[in-house]
This record gives C-alpha cells, sequence and structure tokens, in this order.
C-alpha cells in the first residue's frame, strides 16, 4: 500500500467521530482525503471551521459551509494531520506553512482527532524539520535566538504564509521537552507560531499502517 493510501484510510476511520455541528479542518494531504470524504456526508455537519485558504477552497469545492471562527464559539472536534508524532501525541505541524490557523482551530476544540500514516510516529520528534512562523522584518534576530536554542534555522524562501509571514525551518533538533521548547520559541519576539503541539496535543491519534487501523489515545 502507497503511503497515500495509508493517510485515506486514516481519513476514513476519522469520518467515525464526526457526529454533527461545526467541524475544525486542518490541512494537508491526509486532511484532503478526509476533506473529500467528508462531502459524502455534509448533511451530519452544521459547516466547518478552516486552517488555510487551500482547505477553504478543497470544502467549498464540495459544498461544504465554511464559517468565520469568530461566529462558532469553541468547537466539539478538530482533524488535522501531522508531520511528526510521539507516544503522547505531541506534533510537529506546519510542513505545509499552515502552523498558525490550526494551532488556533486546536485551541479553540474540545477533541483533537490527529489523521496520519504510521511513518509519523517517533520516539523523538525533531526528525522533521520544525517549522516557525516569523514577522518577515524580525526574521535575522529570531533565527540568532533559534541557533542559541540548539538548532539550525533554514529560511522557506518564495514562501508566504496565508498570514503574510515567513517560515524559518529548524533542522537538527532532538526535542526532549517538547512543552519547554515551544514555551521557549514562543518567548522570542517576532515570533507568531511554532509548530510545535504540545502544549495543547492531539488528543487522539490515528495511525493508517500496512496491518490496518492504529488508533492511540494516551489516557487508557
Ligand atoms: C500543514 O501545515 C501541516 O501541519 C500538515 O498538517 C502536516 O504537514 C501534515 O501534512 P500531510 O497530511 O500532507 O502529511
Amino acid at each position: 500500500m502507497s503511503q497515500d493510501d495509508l493517510k485515506r484510510k486514516a481519513a476514513e476511520a476519522a469520518i467515525d467521530y464526526v457526529k454533527g455541528g461545526i467541524i475544525g479542518v486542518g490541512t494537508g494531504s491526509t486532511v484532503n482525503h478526509f476533506i473529500d470524504l467528508l462531502a459524502e456526508v455534509r448533511h451530519r455537519i452544521d459547516g466547518t471551521v478552516s486552517s488555510s485558504e487551500a482547505s477553504t477552497e478543497r470544502l467549498q469545492s464540495h459544498g461544504i459551509r465554511v464559517l468565520d471562527l469568530n461566529a462558532t464559539g469553541e468547537l466539539d472536534l478538530y482533524i488535522d494531520g501531522a508531520d511528526e508524532s510521539n507516544a503522547y501525541l505531541h506534533l510537529i505541524k506546519g510542513g505545509g506553512g499552515a502552523l498558525t490557523r490550526e494551532k488556533i482551530i486546536a485551541g479553540a476544540s474540545r477533541q483533537f482527532v490527529c489523521i496520519a500514516d504510521d511513518s509519523k510516529l517517533v520516539d523523538v520528534l525533531g526528525g522533521f524539520p520544525l517549522p516557525v512562523e516569523v514577522i518577515p522584518m524580525a526574521r535575522s534576530h529570531v533565527a540568532r535566538q533559534l541557533v542559541k536554542l540548539g538548532g539550525t534555522p533554514v529560511w522557506r524562501e518564495k514562501f508566504i504564509t496565508d498570514n503574510g509571514n515567513i517560515i524559518l525551518d529548524v533542522h537538527n533538533l532532538r526535542i526532549m521537552e517538547p512543552a519547554k521548547l515551544e514555551q521557549e520559541i514562543n518567548n522570542i519576539a517576532g515570533v507568531v507560531t511554532t509548530g510545535l503541539f504540545a502544549l495543547r496535543p492531539a488528543d487522539i491519534l490515528i495511525l493508517g499502517s500496512e496491518g490496518g487501523i492504529r488508533t492511540i489515545d494516551p489516557r487508557f
């Protein structure tokens, strides 16, 4: 089975969590499968809140309503992918550059269900370069601070986020204390968001694997 087939399997399993109300929708190739499947059950829901222009376009192309988070209140459910997860469901996200809106929706949702193929589960986060969204004028300043934290930041050139900012991808990190590092990066002036999701991790991780679906819920 291809990696894309495994992503689709995880997305299929996530549809079972869609009971009604307004659904938060993430960004990326795994979520694209979820959006396509959500179209088939759109009568079940009142609408969605989207984490990127790309997801909004895909949702609307299926006739699914996209609402402003300011108009919805807290959401019951958020579905999104990840670039890496550890066993505690601390995540690295933002490979597609949508980390800021993703983090906002994750924070505004009671349940965050993460969907991925099983290659995304790792022992220690950091093999995937950690995306950090930065205000453009702060690029060099933030890069120097990230070096002090032990990383090697690389400017994602020719890429502007949906919020008009730039991304630094931080290589060579072995993230042993994700929540601590998330706070340290948040404290650098000029950082908008770090792609580390540890202070608000996922609640459930659904992994598509050759052997079928594996669901990780750290409460059990
Ligand atoms: C988007 O910015 C990311 O956070 C995605 O959720 C993440 O990159 C996963 O993407 P794929 O589903 O394409 O692997």
